[in-house]
């Protein structure tokens, strides 16, 4: 007898459990009504009563160890939630909250779409540019007030004098610097400008610059083009229209107003009754920009454009203010969940 009491403790404290369903099979062996201490209990009439004090109290020793490991283990099963059988899995899932894509994004990209289908590629250029691309090679002259501290960032002054871009248009240097004509690229990017933040100014934007160079190309194809992108961009009924304008880059140069998609060009408040809204700045490219550049001015010509995103995206979402644009409140930007 004192040998199986021996051997079922050994069974016990061996016994390795690892979840709730081995502790059930633990109890079920041990402790429950069919179990080897009920057995062990059941035996101990037949001990000869010299021994039965010594007996049982062995078997009550092992019924404590079988017990408290018991106990432990159950106790520490039914802290965690899976183990304790207390997770409902038939419950239906949390729903996490679903992103989106921020409307500066969506407008970028769209923009992008309708112009590589007229065959534009996409080029990029650094954020942090030297005041050739920036500005000299773009014919401004030294004393122009857009290279003034007012309104650019610089992060070096002097000989090697660095900047954070104002305009994209540095981005058609270095394209016209690495490539010969044919041209016909577009450069998105962001731009920084020292001007206080307001509804209507940010310290920084972003443009998508545009640029075609070929042989005999005409204010008349850049018309055609621009045209284009209205329609594509606020829809069929969209008309534009040209105002004689002044970029030392361009020659002849305009700014282009679009019909107002929001009253119809009926006039509201958003055109200030005019029926038009300025969307961006273009021209001939001129020729000085052309030879700096190390394009032949002699043999090619091209025209060049210039939008603000945030200004497309405020006309196509009806966004008033810019500061919404960097202020990551989810409130605006969940309204843009839908839009894929
Ligand atoms: N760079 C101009 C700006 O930031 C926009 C612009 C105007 C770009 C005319 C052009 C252009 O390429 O031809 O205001």
């Amino acid at each position: 007898m004192k040998e199986l009491i021996q051997t079922i403790k050994y069974q016990v404290e061996s016994y390795e459990i690892s979840n709730p369903r081995e502790l059930e099979s633990f109890r079920i062996q041990f402790i429950g009504s069919k179990g080897s201490l009920k057995e062990l209990f059941g035996q101990l009439k037949q001990v000869p009563n010299e021994e039965k004090k010594e007996i049982g109290q062995l078997i009550n020793e092992l019924r404590n160890l079988a017990e408290t490991k018991y106990n432990d283990l159950k106790e520490q099963f039914e802290n965690t939630d899976a183990a304790s059988g207390s997770i409902d899995f038939s419950r239906s899932g949390e729903e996490f909250p679903v992103g989106s894509h921020h409307p500066i994004s969506l407008v970028r990209r769209e923009i992008i779409e309708i112009f590589n289908r007229i065959g534009y590629t996409v080029s990029e250029g650094p954020e942090i540019e030297d005041d050739w691309h920036n500005f000299s090679a773009l014919n401004f002259p030294p004393e122009h007030p857009a290279r003034d501290m007012q309104d650019t960032f610089f992060i070096e002054k002097g000989d090697n004098e660095m900047a954070l871009r104002t305009h994209t248009s540095s981005v058609q240097v270095r394209v016209m610097e690495n490539t010969q004509p044919p041209i016909r690229t577009i450069s998105p990017g962001r731009v920084y400008r020292n001007e206080a933040v307001s509804a209507r100014a940010h310290c920084f934007f972003h443009q998508v610059e545009g640029l075609y160079i070929d042989k005999n190309v005409s204010f008349a194809d850049l018309k055609q083009t621009l045209e284009y992108f209205a329609k594509e961009m606020f829809g069929e009924k969209a008309r534009i229209r040209m105002r004689p304008s002044y970029f030392p880059f361009t020659e002849p140069s305009a700014e282009v107003d679009v019909s107002c998609s929001i009253c119809n060009a009926q006039g509201c408040n958003v055109c200030k009754y005019t029926g038009w809204l300025e969307i961006l700045g273009c021209g001939m490219v001129d020729p000085n920009v052309l030879d700096a550049s190390g394009i032949d001015s002699g043999i090619y010509s091209g025209f060049a454009f210039g939008m603000g995103v945030e200004r497309i995206t405020q006309l196509k979402y009806k966004v008033n203010d810019l500061r919404l644009y960097s202020e990551n409140d989810i409130r605006f930007l969940k309204q843009f969940t839908a839009v894929l």
